[in-house]
């Protein structure tokens, strides 16, 4: 959680670190702040160091920025979602030595800051805030009074920290330069002409660059404005090249829409198209993969291990992997396989589902497969995301960068990457995949028909959006959607919402359907239509009001509102019927006036436990 950004360079750098952190706030928005060195004007009553710290988004930041008149050639930026302490200025990063000298941001957790911060209040430094962070700033300070080094100090100060940091790092008594490392939390640096830039992800530099250098564990980057050095804990020099990044930097702004949210909704077809790519011709994602067909034979078991919306989209490729290839297959939530001594062997693939490629739990996962000796495969979006560079097969979807918090098109570029892989290996199998390749070829267009229908999702979501609670419910392949959709709607209009298996229903929860409730029910498969149908009944009878999303052609009695989408092979039919939950969810919390790019509490990137 938590974004930084840093500036490096001869002009003034702090409407590119606003700039930045406005980018960023996905990862975190309870409060941010920023420091600058260098030919800095501002409030100079720390001597050489200007510092804006408040609670609250970014554009509060930026008015008493603006108000206080800080300028700078060098900075840090920080946005936060509050870990230790509660969001308020002074528990606002960056955070100083106890001397005003050294200057950190940090993205992470540092496990054992308070043995450390034990240590340093009986060597005299004393703290301002309840946050683990203020602890790195004064490590460093007193290596810098020992070993008289920035650079070594650093060093010698992040060997002392347990647990995950990406670090920017300044010193009052080297203006011009920055210090970077991280372990654990991802940190990105763009390079310009005579300025470098520093971000938590990608997308964050791509106004300024698409000349990336992506940082690896342990390893640190000196920065002044006219050159990056890269070296290792034992400052031993490390040669790196920079990637040129093909996202432009329109794909992340709102293009005309009025939130993120919205436009990556409607950019799922494209997002889909560019995910499949070549990837059915012959056996390209095979070749893209470096699998054979050898090492598919012999898979015994496959985990697919994932959070939130990740996970919901394993749910789906359970049932397409287990239909095509036969090979059984577990979902489980990242932070619960994790502890649960799951059942690996060298036979046992693990497939990891993550967006960002960062999240702690997924790569924790990813570590304990590895350690016992499995086989990993991962599907992110982000390139050169911690999880991306451990996994052994690496599967990219091509959803561009998503920023609303909320996750809708990465969730729907999931999906498609996991029925790619289990029609790519059923062909290298010789199995059977029942032309789902053609039908996948069709699904973008389907979608874009299912999204002509705003208009009646809109006026559903205005009977519904003072509801205080929901059901979802599906059977079979449309039981993941369900819980998708359910989890959409609590995510960002904050009404309760719970998902069932149709069937399950009537074990318990039925108990809690009274007069008037809402409940959206999902029916695409035919070979299930009857029973589905009888779950309708069931809760109708009870005076619920349903909501139907379907491909098939049902009686009136059976729904109050219809939202119909063009008719579709059911193993496949999530990509199509999760957009209208999607928009329901949307239009809802719109009704509500919230800010659906920026739900309460949360934050898009979880890179701690
Ligand atoms: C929900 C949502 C989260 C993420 C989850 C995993 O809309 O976005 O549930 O899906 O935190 O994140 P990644 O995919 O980045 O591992």
């Amino acid at each position: 959680m938590c974004g930084i950004v840093g500036y490096v360079g001869k002009k003034d750098g702090v409407d590119i670190l606003l700039d930045g952190l406005s980018s960023l706030e996905y990862r975190g928005y309870d409060s941010a702040g920023i420091m600058t060195l260098n030919n800095t004007r501002g409030n100079n009553e720390l001597e050489g160091i200007s510092i804006c710290k408040t609670k609250g988004r970014v554009d509060n930041l930026a008015k008493n920025a603006k108000q206080m008149g800080i300028v700078g050639n060098v900075g840090i930026g920080h946005t936060r979602w509050a870990t230790h302490g509660e969001p308020s200025d002074v528990n606002s990063h960056p955070h100083l030595d106890s001397t005003n000298t050294i200057g950190v941001v940090h993205n992470g957790i540092i496990e054992n800051y308070l043995d450390l911060k034990d240590s340093l209040l009986k060597k005299g430094y004393h703290f301002l805030s309840q946050t683990d962070t203020e602890v790195i700033p004064n490590l460093i300070k007193d290596y810098c009074n020992q070993t008289g080094d920035f650079v070594d100090a650093t060093i010698k100060a992040t060997a002392e920290l347990k647990g995950s940091y990406a670090l920017a790092v300044v010193d009052k008594d080297n203006p011009d330069e920055m210090i970077v490392t991280k372990k654990d939390s991802p940190l990105v640096i763009g390079e310009g002409e005579g300025e470098f830039f520093i971000a938590s992800d990608i997308p964050a530099l791509l106004k300024h660059t698409n000349k990336v250098y992506i940082l690896e564990d342990n390893e640190f980057a000196k920065i002044t404005p006219d050159n990056i050095v890269f070296f290792d804990e034992a400052k031993k020099r490390i040669e790196k090249k920079y990637k040129e990044i093909d996202w432009s930097a329109e794909a992340a702004q709102k293009g005309g829409y009025e939130d993120f949210m919205l436009k990556e909704i409607f950019e799922q077809p494209t997002a889909i198209r560019k995910t499949i790519g070549n990837r059915l011709d012959k056996d390209n994602l095979i070749a893209e993969l470096g699998i054979t067909p050898e090492y598919i034979k012999s898979i015994e078991k496959i985990y697919i291990v994932a959070c939130g919306t990740a996970m919901n989209a394993g749910l789906s490729g359970r049932k397409i992997i287990e239909k095509l290839l036969k090979i059984p297959t577990e979902v489980d939530i990242a932070s619960e396989f994790r502890y649960r001594e799951p059942l690996i062997t060298e036979k046992t693939l693990v497939i990891t589902i993550s967006q960002s490629g960062e999240t702690a739990d997924t790569l924790a996962a990813l570590r304990l497969a590895k350690k016992s000796n499995a086989k990993t495969l991962t599907i992110t979006n982000t390139i050169g995301s911690t999880i991306s560079r451990e996994a052994d097969f690496v599967m990219y979807t091509q959803a561009g960068p998503e920023i609303a918090v909320a996750s809708t098109k990465a969730y729907n570029t999931q999906l498609v990457a996991m029925y790619c892989l289990a029609i790519a290996f059923a062909k290298a199998l010789n199995l059977d995949y029942n032309d789902l390749d053609k039908e996948l070829e069709s699904i973008s267009n389907k979608i874009e028909i299912a999204l002509q229908k705003v208009d009646n999702i809109k006026d559903i979501a205005k009977q519904m959006y003072n509801a205080h609670d929901m059901f979802f419910l599906g059977r079979g392949n449309d039981f993941p959607v369900a819980q998708e959709g359910s989890l959409k709607l609590k995510e960002i209009s904050y009404i309760h919402s719970e998902a069932y298996a149709a069937g399950e229903l009537k074990h318990g929860p039925i108990a809690l359907i009274e007069k008037d409730t809402f409940v959206v029910c999902i029916v695409t498969d035919n070979t299930l239509l009857d029973k589905s149908l009888s779950n309708i009944q069931e809760v109708k009878t009870r005076g619920a009001k349903v909501v139907l999303i379907t491909d098939q052609k049902v009686d009136k009695k059976y729904y109050d509102y219809l939202i119909e989408v063009p008719q579709c092979s059911s193993i496949i039919s999530p990509m199509l019927t999760v957009v209208p939950a999607q928009l329901l969810a949307y239009y809802i919390a719109k009704d509500k006036e919230l800010d659906v790019d920026k739900p309460r509490n949360l934050a898009k990137s979880v890179t701690v436990e």
